[in-house]
């Protein structure tokens, strides 16, 4: 049995009481049936909704960021020594753009939005941006910024929990990814 009661929100004011059995709240499913404006946010979200969104902002600003320096990367070292390095900083910005454009998708489908302010990019990210011309310094800086966004990302998905499991699989996801480039940068780094 779940004790459990809403504001006219349908926005959940207390806790279930714990059964000690695995039930459905039906409160809560009733609750689901109202407050239609809010899309595919429901009462399971709790009070958590605005913390995930301004986690998931900060991680946006992180992907412009890294596309920015990743791109910057690939065109000064085009004309390097390692062209097959530097189109591989090109495959990375994509990858991160991607990884952004999934975060921006999920804040707005979580009630929010997503932050893509200019001004504000650098002061919201995690990881830096880098203007290195010498190839060694730049697998090392965007080695630096993979390693900062993976203890992110590691952090949010043990912050998130259970609190949204659509969120979760996200960071993820893109955690997989991030530990991915942050082998292939360790790689190419001379010792
Ligand atoms: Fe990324
Ligand atoms: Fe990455």
């Amino acid at each position: 049995m779940s004790i459990t009661t809403f504001d006219t929100a349908g926005t959940r004011e207390a806790t279930p009481v714990a059964s000690g059995r695995l039930e459905l709240d039906t409160a809560a499913l009733e609750a689901a049936k109202r407050s239609l404006e809010k899309g595919a946010v429901t009462p399971s979200y709790g009070p958590w909704r605005e913390d995930i969104i301004t986690l998931l902002n900060g991680a946006l600003a992180t992907e412009i960021v890294c596309t920015l320096r990743y791109k910057r990367h690939y065109f000064t070292a085009k004309g390097l020594a390692s062209p097959k390095i530097a189109e591989e900083f090109l495959v990375h910005a994509n990858e991160e753009t991607a990884h952004g454009d999934m975060l921006a998708e999920r804040i707005v489908q979580l009630g929010g939005e997503p932050d893509f302010a200019p001004t504000t990019l650098t002061s919201r990210s995690h990881a830096d941006y880098d203007e290195s011309l010498d190839l060694q310094a730049m697998i090392r800086a965007n080695l630096i910024a993979e390693r900062v966004a993976i203890e992110a990302y590691g952090q949010m998905i043990k912050l998130i929990g259970d609190k949204d499991s659509t969120t979760r699989r996200i960071l993820e996801s893109i955690l997989a990814q991030e530990q991915e480039h942050a082998d292939e940068l360790s790689d190419w780094l001379t010792p």
